[in-house]
């Protein structure tokens, strides 16, 4: 519609009329959805919908740390849906790869365990995998890291033959190793808090207001302590919020400086490159 295209170039021309302005992204599975991941929650195609013929307590608990300690197999079922390498990046991860190219890019606080950030060539010192990832895996007993291997050869174990109960073990104490994904119950990385309270630091002095710009994209911010972070944003400082509907503090808390564009993430990105004139840059980055 007219208006998410609107609100779109406004942001354009708040990222053209700051040359020197750099974008906190705040991100979601919305972001992944063109790439054929699912997301979480919406109604149909979103995983948790989805998961209800896995006759679970509640949708979530397929995240949940002491339910899987009891029941593991469901979360190999979703792994197997959802483990990276199937996967390419969307143009809206490309057009953030694009703001680090330019300078542009300041930090990505991601919730997604698909890793598609780093699949786009973005440097993992700009990405807080805030909800971890798939890279590694943890004893939940004993907390021994394990290398990505020792369960991704379960996964496959598991994808020919669903029965197996050969799981993924720790060497050591035989507790359940899993991906060091955060899971409901755990903490998340210390990363997520030193680099929130630094940004927070940062746009708290003098001269910084229009010079970090957090765009929240592609997520229901449902899920906390992420879901605080556009809470937390300095009222100085611009939000947007590109997602297909208007959620958390965007809807609870509006401001006046926010600028809500109700679209389709690659959408946004289309026109957010079009107007900043990297149109053959990012068509260049879809073709490799
Ligand atoms: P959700 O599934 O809760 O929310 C995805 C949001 O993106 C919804 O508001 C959708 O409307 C929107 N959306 C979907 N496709 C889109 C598109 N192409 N363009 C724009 N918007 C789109 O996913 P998250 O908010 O990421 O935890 O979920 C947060 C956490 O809950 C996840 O990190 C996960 C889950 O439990 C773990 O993995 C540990």
């Amino acid at each position: 519609p007219k208006s998410s295209e609107e609100a779109t170039k406004k942001l354009a021309k708040l990222l053209i009329e700051n040359p020197k302005s750099k974008v906190i992204f705040m991100v979601g599975a919305g972001i992944s959805t063109s790439c054929g991941i699912p997301d979480f929650r919406s109604p149909n195609t979103g995983l948790y919908h989805n998961l209800s013929k896995l006759n679970l307590p509640y949708a979530e608990a397929v995240f949940d740390i002491d339910f899987f300690k009891e029941t593991p197999k469901p979360f190999y079922m979703l792994a197997s849906e959802l483990y990276p390498g199937k996967f390419k990046p969307s143009k809206f991860h490309l057009l953030m790869k694009l703001f680090q190219d330019k300078n542009r890019l300041h930090r990505i606080y991601s919730q997604n365990i698909d890793t598609l950030e780093r699949e786009s060539g973005i440097c993992p010192e700009y990405v807080i995998e805030a909800h971890g990832s798939f890279a590694e895996n943890i004893c939940i007993e004993c907390n021994r890291l394990y290398k990505r291997d020792v369960f991704k050869n379960k996964l496959k174990e598991y994808e020919k033959n669903p029965k197996d109960e050969n799981l993924a073990r720790c060497e050591e104490c035989d507790g359940l190793v899993k991906p060091n994904i955060v899971f409901f119950g755990e903490d998340l990385p210390r990363r997520f808090f030193e680099n929130w309270d630094s940004d927070l630091e940062e746009m708290e002095e003098e001269g910084s207001k229009e010079q970090l710009i957090v765009v929240v994209a592609g997520t229901s911010l449902t899920v906390y302590p992420f879901a605080s972070l556009p809470i937390e944003v300095p009222k100085t400082h611009h939000r947007s919020l590109i997602n297909r509907e208007i959620v958390g503090d965007f809807l609870q808390e509006p401001r006046k400086s926010d600028i809500i564009i109700k679209s389709h993430s690659d959408e946004a990105a289309q026109i957010i490159a079009e107007e900043l004139g990297w149109t053959t840059e990012l068509d260049t980055l879809m073709e490799e």
